[in-house]
């Protein structure tokens, strides 16, 4: 048997996941030993291009050093006391992370799925105890092609079969409508016992669909109208990773530049943060109200063992730190316009590739095939074999969400592997 500290190879730690974890995902063959940036290295010393960032979670690069640097220092200080007792970090993260983002309070949570969770429980109790909907009855309008987590109550809203199937009976109270149709939205929200609407601003895991420029703001309006909470699940498009601080925000006319309390007109009444709120160090996740919502949680009604542990608020505020000092939102949205550019090219030139789509550094390329075709998976080989990692979403369609990190010089080099990669590719 191998030790822990053993030297694997591809092959054999592949076969050890496989024999000894459930089959509950379908990596890439790779197998990674060290990150750096936007750098990752394999077993074998392979060095790549991160071009997924943990689904937009390493957003300030791999083990940045001012994250790692703060979560080592608050590790050998103190790590969990629970929420039993206070901390001397959780007051100051909570003011620092209300203060970035412009709320009044914040609930902390790990994973995103948890924050969402929080979101829903929050709109409900809402619902019953401010707007004066009868119990049980209230209703949260979602949108088609969704992905908000993976636990039975987020699942159940879901229209991904792979997601949902099997895992009934599933929770009721959603309401789905088609995503970027205000129409459909407006029919959703007028009937009744309509509490809230959640949406991610950009649908990251159906394949980077970025809404028409005003669906978000109508929407917040139209919810804003109607005493109807406006929900965004930002956990993979906030912080930087679409070219403003919040994508919920990104057509606003500051164009990127308001770095903390985005625009009000799009806030959303709940907003609900993950991933890169650690800088993919540590799971923290948040959701952020104000106080005419947030005060509805009464102790004992929500919580997690370890949610606003001394060690995750450490880590989120160096994470944010790092964003506003490295200037990783303008970063993000320079870059991606020159991506899309670059991308668009090769959209001219090959069959293979039928469109570029997204904003900032959250993009994706649509493979000329069907979605039930191998070839943006074996394009993704071939992206691995020439040193750049990234993974197919939806069957055809190729997410490329880099760290936020990268600079132009490297962002040129991944579009030359990338071109390269696609001139050489066969069918
Ligand atoms: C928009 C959105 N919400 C929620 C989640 C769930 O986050 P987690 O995997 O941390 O539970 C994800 C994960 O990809 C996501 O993209």
């Amino acid at each position: 048997m191998q030790t822990l500290s053993s030297k694997q190879s591809t092959s054999t730690a592949i076969e050890r996941e496989e024999k000894f974890s459930a089959h509950n995902y379908h990596p890439l063959p790779v197998v990674l030993k060290r990150g750096e940036g936007v750098y990752l290295w394999d077993v074998e010393g392979k060095k790549y291009f991160d071009f997924l960032s943990a689904y937009s979670a390493v957003n300030q690069g791999h083990c940045h050093p001012k994250i790692i640097g703060a979560l080592t220092e608050q590790a050998e200080t103190l790590t969990l006391v629970s929420r039993a007792f206070h901390s001397d970090v959780f007051g100051e993260y909570a003011e620092y992370v209300t203060e970035y983002f412009g709320f009044d309070k914040v609930l902390p949570m790990n994973s995103g799925a948890e924050a969402v969770e929080t979101a829903i429980k929050i709109c409900r109790k809402w619902a019953y105890n401010k707007k004066g909907i009868e119990e049980d009855k209230a209703k949260i309008v979602v949108c088609g092609n969704n992905f908000h987590g993976r636990t039975t109550t987020i699942i159940s809203f879901s229209s991904d079969a792979t997601a949902r199937d099997d895992f009934g009976p599933y929770t009721g109270g959603f309401i789905t409508v088609e995503y970027d149709n205000l129409d459909a939205l407006k029919d959703a929200l007028d009937q009744p016992d309509v509490a809230g609407f959640m949406v991610e601003p950009i649908q990251g895991e159906a394949g980077v669909h970025t809404p028409n420029e005003q669906y978000l703001a109508k929407a917040a309006e139209m919810c804003r109208a109607r005493n109807i909470l406006f929900i965004a699940d930002e956990v993979q498009t906030g912080i930087g990773r679409t070219g403003s601080l919040l994508a919920v925000c990104g057509n606003c006319t500051c164009q990127g530049h308001c770095e903390r309390q985005p625009a009000t007109f799009v806030r959303p009444d709940i907003l609900i943060l993950g991933k890169a709120l650690s800088g993919g160090v540590y799971p923290v996740s948040a959701a952020l109200a104000n106080d005419d919502v947030m005060e509805v949680i009464k102790p004992g009604q929500h919580g997690s063992t370890f949610g606003g542990n001394p060690l995750a608020c450490r880590v989120a505020m160096a994470a944010l730190e790092v964003i506003e000092d490295e200037k990783l939102t303008q970063n993000a949205r320079r870059l991606g316009h020159i991506f899309r550019k670059e991308m668009q090219k090769l959209v001219d030139e090959s069959d293979l590739i039928k469109l570029v789509r997204g904003k900032g550094l959250l993009n994706a390329v649509v493979i000329n095939d069907s979605p039930e075709s191998d070839t943006a998976w074996r394009l993704c080989l071939a992206l691995r074999d020439n040193g750049l990692l990234a993974k197919p979403t939806h069957g055809n369609i190729i997410r490329f969400a880099p760290p936020l990190v990268m600079t132009e010089k490297q962002l040129m080099t991944c579009v030359e592997i990338i071109a390269k990669t696609v001139r050489e590719f066969r069918k």
